[in-house]
């Protein structure tokens, strides 16, 4: 065995996960980039370098006060030994932001669950179009190092409030790339559905940012290739409840069958029964409770899958699925 590849072997064994599944890491550096927003800065608690990630992943953190939330990685590093996820503070928070900001200090420690990616970047697209609104640039900024890093063609356009809540400003005024949008200067919002018609036919376009920016680009959208669009949330699509009158789900390995109450989702009712599923966001939008579809028709309310992807009823989000057919049964 040569040098390099024991060395390669040794680093993709110290990357590797806990048996938990999970990473301890501490937290580093908090910094202030923007009005609210922060970015926190995570190195494994060994010191060994983390799992590789692509622009568009993120990761879980496991807070202490028992929530789980996932954040963006912000930063296109392919061999990191930190990862940096930014966070705004949000009033509304459900304890997760405003958690972060308010407990979490340089030196704690907790852990993370590994990098997902459900917004992947096509490197080789002949060119590139970001939308971000706020702290949906978050993912968009990672695309933007790893896009000009390669070379590639790429336009951004950016939008907040004012110049106070936009986060790594003075990196992309120094990008002709990035086109920069105020609303309190402007009087009003980006508008997408022209910046969008005014993209090149064969670009691959990318959005994250509030509901107001997604549902416009949604709209501005819905005659493009489907493989040319891509949508980050990071809040939830349809909260509507589940179907009326509950259905049956099956786990088809151990035959165990559970019923969903209506207004109940199927991870809540697992849960309670005691069965070890991943999940984290509870909001369709992290992927991480995905569950293969052995028969039934789920009725899918998560901003991950496809179109595509949701009819042809192979893999169903348990924590915001329904059911249009009385048993769905699972492949777990
Ligand atoms: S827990 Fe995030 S998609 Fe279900």
């Amino acid at each position: 065995m040569d040098s390099v590849t024991a060395t390669s072997k040794e680093a993709a064994l110290a990357a590797a996960p806990g048996p938990d599944g999970l990473i301890e890491v501490r937290l580093t550096a908090i910094r202030l980039v923007a009005r609210d927003t922060s970015l926190f800065e995570f190195q494994r608690i060994d010191g060994q370098p983390l799992p590789a990630y692509e622009p568009g992943a993120h990761i879980d953190l496991h807070l202490p006060n028992g929530l789980l939330r996932n954040y963006s990685l912000t930063s296109a590093t392919p061999a990191p030994s930190t990862y940096t996820v930014g966070i705004k503070r949000d009033p509304a928070s459900r304890g997760g932001s405003r958690f972060i900001h308010d407990e979490l200090h340089v030196g704690t420690v907790l852990k993370i669950g590994g990098p997902r990616n459900n917004f992947r970047l096509r490197e080789d697209a002949p060119h590139t179009v970001l939308f971000a609104g706020g702290i949906g640039i978050t993912p968009i900024w990672c695309m933007v190092q790893r896009l000009n890093a390669l070379g590639r063609d790429w336009r951004l356009h950016y939008a907040c409030h004012s110049r106070d809540d936009m986060a790594f400003r003075q990196e992309l005024e120094a990008m002709p790339q990035a086109a920069l949008h105020f609303d309190a200067e402007s009087g009003g919002f980006l508008d997408v559905a022209a910046l969008v018609a005014a993209s090149p036919k064969d670009a691959h376009l990318y959005c994250c940012g509030p509901a107001p920016m997604l549902a416009a680009f949604e709209a501005a959208t819905k005659d493009w290739p489907r493989e040319q669009v891509h949508v980050e949330y990071f809040t939830a699509k349809d909260l509507s409840p589940a179907k009326k009158g509950g259905f049956t789900v099956e786990l088809a390995r151990s035959g165990a069958e559970y019923f969903i109450p209506e207004g109940e989702t199927i991870l809540n009712v697992l849960l309670d029964a005691g069965i070890d599923i991943d999940y984290s966001c509870e909001l369709g939008i992290c992927g991480a409770c995905e569950q293969r579809v052995i028969s039934g028709i789920p009725e899918h309310r998560d901003s991950i899958l496809s179109e595509e992807e949701q009819a042809s009823n192979t893999r169903v989000m348990i924590c915001c699925a329904g059911c249009r057919t009385d048993r769905l049964v699972l492949d777990l």
